[in-house]
């Protein structure tokens, strides 16, 4: 092939969609200069899939509506060797005939919903191209808080205690529930079990404002956590970059929340916006935390990179008590805003060399996986095994 051509997927049907546009349009200026031919996919709010020129200007994304309409609708194709390509369905001008593009490999840029939760990731398997991050169990693992939390926990990695529940279970045992949660004494934290960027997060200090917070939150998700809250708390995260089998932490950071949970505003509008996305927002970096406690985390953050199953890059976020620095793995972000470049570059690896280093994990995973035995021929089918195969028209059973 001889141009790299590299799709950068990002928007999608979430939460986050705008944070989504702000990483897609860093990491294809940060690339630049890079042998890569940076295409963009964009999924809109409405879940369409476009792309054309327009869509690498941030500036053009003030006129969604224009830019939608600029825009030309593409899928992924195979040709008949078998070549997945990034296809235009339409004619992008007057004059110029749809453009397909061979994928060399594709930059999962999304946040939230299906372009993280392994959905997307599932569509690059079933057409077998290389795409970076986390595959189809880390990335749906990583969207589930009870999941992951449960998983963490049986692999020893300590986690804050707590009850989740659906909301039938609500409706038929609220009672119960609350004695449990009740039993971790208040305040208590009330989150969805698949939402991110604080959605739905609240802190409550009784009964009335537990109750309150579930039913807010069941606005949100069907499936809730009441977790014991940590006090004095402590935010530390750390990026983590390769495979389950070999990884490496970046610096901590600590995040500055202005309010008790960090909110959405507190994440992504401090500071007015712009296109620095989740660099902007308040954070110290290094952590101005001990050696020692650095280490712990750190160490954590690749045992539960690795235990969850994600690949690629990461950051992982823990609560740690401030007064006796006992630490608790919160969440994992498998594709985390602005991918994280900011703790790299403290951590001596530049913007574009990470995304180099994450595209080339992607490609290499999809080689190997591409190497091992993934058909078997068999008689199944033959016209002899199938006259022996029950409830079939035809056969004799
Ligand atoms: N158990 C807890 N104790 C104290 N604060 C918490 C706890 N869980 C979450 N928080 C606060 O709420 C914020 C959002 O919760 P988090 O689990 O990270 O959800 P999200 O996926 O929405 O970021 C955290 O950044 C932290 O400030
Ligand atoms: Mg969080």
């Amino acid at each position: 092939m001889s141009q790299k051509n590299l799709i950068v997927a990002f928007g999608g049907v979430s939460p986050e969609h705008e944070v989504s546009v702000l990483t897609a349009i860093q990491a294809i200026s940060a690339l630049e200069e890079s042998s890569y031919n940076c295409i963009p996919l964009y999924v809109t709010k409405s879940g369409r899939w476009l792309t054309g020129g327009k869509l690498l200007d941030l500036s053009n994304y003030k006129e969604i509506n224009q830019l939608e309409n600029d825009a030309v609708s593409c899928a992924f194709v195979k040709d008949e060797t078998g070549r997945t390509l990034l296809k235009e369905q339409e004619n992008s001008g007057f004059f110029s005939k749809p453009k397909s593009f061979p994928v060399y490999a594709v930059l999962c840029a999304f946040h939230g919903s299906e372009g993280e939760n392994g959905s997307f990731q599932g569509v690059c398997e079933m057409m077998n191209i290389p795409y970076t991050g986390s595959g189809v169990l880390g990335s749906s693992l990583g969207m589930d808080k009870v999941k992951a939390k449960l998983v963490a926990a049986a692999n020893g990695i300590p986690v804050t205690k707590a009850v989740n529940f659906y909301e039938s279970d609500w409706e038929q045992e609220q009672e119960d529930i609350i004695t449990v949660a009740e039993d971790f004494d208040y305040p208590l934290i009330v989150k969805p079990a698949s939402l991110g960027s604080s959605i739905g997060v609240a802190i409550a200090n009784d009964r009335e404002e537990l109750v309150n917070a579930v039913e807010t939150a069941f606005r949100y998700d069907a499936h809730l956590l009441i977790e014991e809250a940590v006090n004095p708390l402590m935010e530390i995260n750390c990026s983590v970059i390769g495979t389950p089998e070999d990884c490496k932490p970046s610096v901590c950071e600590k995040p500055l929340g202005k309010t008790e949970t960090l909110s959405f505003e507190d994440k992504y509008q401090s500071g007015g916006g712009g296109d620095k996305g989740m660099a902007s927002a308040d954070r110290i970096i290094p952590a101005d935390i001990s050696d020692e406690l650095t280490r712990k985390i750190q160490s954590l953050a690749t045992k539960t990179f690795s235990t969850l199953d994600a690949s690629g890059l990461a950051r992982l976020d823990f609560l740690v008590n401030a007064n006796s620095k006992e630490v608790y793995f919160n969440e994992i972000n498998t594709i985390p805003g602005s991918f994280s470049f900011y703790l790299w570059e403290k951590s001596d690896l530049r913007f574009d060399k990470l995304l180099t280093e994450l595209i080339e994990i992607g490609l290499k995973k999809h080689r190997e996986n591409n190497g091992r035995v993934r058909s078997y021929e068999t008689n199944l089918l033959s016209e002899k095994a199938i006259k022996g195969i029950k409830g079939l028209k035809g056969s004799k059973n």
